[in-house]
């Protein structure tokens, strides 16, 4: 792996980084230092935690993989998630990632993994997979979400994972490791094919250990023990024991469904813990899909098509401000003046006026207004 040192000054005692800022405030009063800070290195900045790359796979085949250094402390728990951001084209675009935490950095900075699907429509995926170089600097965000293991450890514990969704799951792997778990677990991954297995140097690694198994399921290709789309012999045949056991499930929509569904057969449902990493589409049914949207601080009346009033309002020519688009990171919020929307995730309709809501997982149900 190629590793570029940080540039000295983010080595420096805080204390006269601190004394450099505050100089530098008076200097270029009235703007922040920040503003100027930037443009030297944008590691330096204060007010944002920037990372630089230090390493970029692109080996297989849907996805690139990037190591990146935080210039500020950033430590989430195995299987949060952190925004990471880009600027494309001058415009700043935000997407919620779940990266593993490495060894190398320091304990409060440790060097972080992230692993990108490839979305044909994705901006930021693309971006990334097509451009990220070593060197190149990508912005991060605090890290947030409920998806990590419980405390005590469960004896047994099996994950299931599907492309990209590998990222949470490794990283809990790998934290279980870390900490001298000496329980069974049990990795069922999906892929297409061989060729689309990410970090296999790891998952090999961590495969090698005699507590932890990794089965990989191609869903395009005959190789390997199990083939084709989930199915609950899959379970049966490397996890027996699973109704009883803790489940923790990244991926699409489809696969949450099935998993929880044979689940709850054996009447163990809550024991499903899941990552989604993609909205169920439509967002509402055709027949709620009437009436306008009126986005108030724009002065835009656009017709309701029925999907997300994030969605309506980039189709009105706005560019509100998100990050993962799926009702994680709360960037999206705004307030919904009047009218109903459809929480897409749960089917929860509300009306209460003036209420903030996520844009990006709620839709209109006929005529609503929102301060956009
Ligand atoms: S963009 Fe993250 S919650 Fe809406």
């Amino acid at each position: 792996m190629i590793v570029h040192d940080l540039p000295s000054s983010t080595t420096r005692p805080r204390s006269l980084r601190k004394a450099l800022v505050a100089a530098l405030g008076v200097l270029s009063y009235p703007h922040h230092p920040d503003r100027y800070l930037e443009l030297a290195d944008p590691l330096l900045v204060t007010s944002a935690n920037y990372a630089r790359i230090t390493d970029v796979d692109r080996n297989a085949v849907g996805s690139v993989t990037i190591t990146v250094r935080p210039a500020r402390p950033c430590r989430p728990l195995p299987g949060q998630h952190v925004t990471v951001s880009v600027r494309v084209d001058g415009v700043r675009y935000t997407r919620c990632y779940s990266p593993t935490v490495l060894d190398a950095g320091t304990e409060e900075r440790p060097d972080l993994r992230f692993t990108i699907g490839l979305h044909p429509e994705g901006t930021v995926s693309r971006h990334l997979h097509d451009h990220a170089e070593v060197g190149g600097v990508v912005e991060l965000g605090t890290p947030a979400g409920e998806f990590v293991l419980p405390h005590p450890r469960p004896r047994r514990l099996l994950f299931v994972a599907a492309g990209s969704g590998l990222t949470p799951v490794l990283s809990m792997l790998s934290g279980l490791v870390a900490e001298g778990y000496d329980g069974a677990a049990v990795l069922l991954y999906y892929t297409r094919t061989p060729e689309h297995v990410p970090r296999r140097d790891e998952l090999d690694a961590l495969a090698a250990r005699p507590n932890v198994e990794i089965v990989h399921v191609h869903t395009r290709s005959g190789e390997g023990l199990l083939h084709g789309r989930f199915d609950r012999a899959h379970l049966t045949a490397v996890a027996p024991w699973y109704a009883d056991t803790p489940a923790y499930v990244c991926g699409p929509p489809e696969l949450l469904e099935q998993i929880r569904e044979v689940y709850t057969s054996h009447g163990s449902g809550t024991m499903v813990n899941s990552e989604e990493f993609a909205l169920r589409t439509p967002a509402v049914s055709p027949g709620e899909a009437g009436g306008e949207v009126s986005f108030a601080a724009s002065g835009i009346v656009a017709g309701n098509t029925g999907s997300t009033l994030l969605e309506q309002a980039e189709s009105a020519g706005l560019s509100p401000e998100h990050g993962c688009r799926m009702g994680i990171c709360h960037s999206c919020t705004a307030i919904r003046l009047s009218g109903c929307t459809r929480d897409v995730r749960t089917g929860d309709v509300d009306s209460e006026p003036g209420r903030r809501i996520q844009i990006c997982v709620n839709a209109p149900v006929g005529d609503v207004a929102v301060e956009l």
